[in-house]
């Protein structure tokens, strides 16, 4: 297994070039098994998790290419099967559903079990395609789901914790080739579930009102094949910012898209970090001092439960309390202790942290828990005095492309090394 070694204490300078988004691609890539036809899909970010999801649509009977962040599928013919091996992987395998159910009528799909951030049921996406007609029963660790013709219908898919990213993509894939309109009520807002309607559009769907709550989709009777370019990643974007202000650095992102990063911009113009629009770019740098805020993770436009984590590492710097709630998973505080580690005063409360910012932060060997986890030990690390030795970064390498590269150009002194 490989670990990060970094020398904290370098203020990171310079340009970084954002990534297409993971949390968009995956989705975007199970949709190209709606078509027969060949699907060009630019500006994929070369990732574990992206990689994946190539064995998993060519494990399908697809043929597909992945070169120089683009990938080519072509889903000729396929089949509806995925075994447990393909699927435990990754939880984000079973936005294959959807596609399967609309293409063949049938899926069986090993279920993708919980994670380290939380129970992660499918409840919702079931829900979504019972609306359709779909029958669903489990067996064996197995959904098997068949349909004899999917049929559009009024549903509504939110949650005990609001709505459901890939189950809003799942269903409404799904109801491209239904009979009929399909009205997906409290749909999942976030950009990621927009980018995959457009794509489903550029095939060919009938696709309005992604980026609401309320979701329309006229079935058509056939898709067809498409070129598409993937929308920048907004989580990597964040995470890169959070990192110039906890460096106190100057960091130019160029690609990052301001408008899908509002709330994470304004949290960060209250603790002091200001981030500026030039042309196409975005530019981070403190303001003057770290401040303490309040953050609660909501469902978009609020603040991202995929930033929540960086965001601690970057309060652990800030003198005050800073409370951070999070309202989207149920224990994702598994980084907690890990900063403890670097000499972060946080104290754990139901679903908030509590954050006493400010306390100097020194070097030590951490352990990553998930991905987001992983880049907050990145950015504490950087910040720290010393040395401090991140392992088990696979976790990181499933979602940023090339972290530490792009990290070592910001002028981080940081290095990949084999864990001892
Ligand atoms: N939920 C249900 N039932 C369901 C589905 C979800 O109760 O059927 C609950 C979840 O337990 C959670 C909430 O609804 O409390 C939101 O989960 P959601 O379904 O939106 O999560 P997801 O679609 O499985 C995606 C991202 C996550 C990101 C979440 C929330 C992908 C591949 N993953 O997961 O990304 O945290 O949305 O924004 O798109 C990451 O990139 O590190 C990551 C974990």
């Amino acid at each position: 297994m490989e670990s990060f070694l970094i020398k904290g204490g370098a203020p990171l300078h310079g340009e970084v070039t954002i990534s297409g988004s993971k949390n968009a691609a995956l989705p975007i890539l199970a949709a190209t098994l709606l078509t027969d036809e060949p699907c060009v899909i630019r500006r994929v970010p070369d990732l574990s998790d992206t990689r994946f999801m190539v064995q998993i649509l060519q494990s399908l009977g697809a043929t597909a290419e992945f070169e120089n962040g683009t990938v080519t599928v072509h889903a000729r013919k396929i089949k509806g099967y995925a075994d447990y091996e393909l699927v435990r992987k990754m939880r984000g395998s079973i936005c294959i559903a959807g596609p399967l159910l609309a293409r063949l009528r049938k899926a069986r799909i090993s279920l993708p079990g919980g994670c380290i951030i939380g129970a992660r049921p499918i409840n919702l996406h079931l829900k979504g395609f019972a609306s359709l007609g779909v029958k669903t029963k489990i067996e064996g660790g197995y959904i098997d789901a068949t349909v004899k013709k999917l049929v559009g219908n009024i549903m509504f898919l939110g949650g005990r914790a609001g709505p459901t990213v890939l189950g809003t993509a799942n269903v409404m894939m799904a109801a491209t080739l239904a009979d009929g309109v399909t009205v997906i009520e409290s749909a999942a807002c976030e950009p990621e579930v927009v980018d995959v309607a457009n794509f489903l559009n550029a095939m060919g769907a009938q696709i309005a009102g992604a980026g609401s709550p309320t979701i329309t989709v006229t079935g058509v009777k056939k898709l067809h094949g498409a070129e598409y370019e993937v929308i920048p990643d907004r989580i990597e974007a964040a995470t890169f910012l959070i990192a110039a202000g906890a460096t106190n650095g100057e960091v130019t992102l160029r690609g990052a898209r301001a408008d899908h990063l509002r709330a994470v911009i304004d949290k960060l113009h209250e603790a002091g970090v200001a981030v500026e629009r030039c042309g196409t770019n975005l530019i981070a740098r403190r303001s003057g001092k770290l401040k303490p805020v309040d953050i609660t993770t909501l469902p978009y436009s609020g603040f991202p439960t995929d930033v929540q984590a960086q965001m601690m590492s970057l309060l652990a710097l800030a003198p005050g309390l800073s409370i951070i709630t999070e309202r989207i998973f149920e224990s994702r505080f598994m980084h907690v202790s890990e900063l403890a580690r670097l000499g972060a005063d946080i104290e754990i409360e139901g679903p908030s942290a509590i954050v006493k910012g400010g306390k100097p932060l020194s070097g030590a060997p951490v352990m990553a828990s998930d991905l987001r986890a992983s880049a907050a030990l990145v950015i504490a690390g950087l910040a720290a005095k010393g040395t401090t030795q991140v392992n088990r970064i696979y976790h990181l390498d499933r979602g940023y492309e090339q972290m530490d590269a792009k990290l070592r150009k910001l002028g981080a002194r940081i290095q990949r090394v084999e864990e001892k």
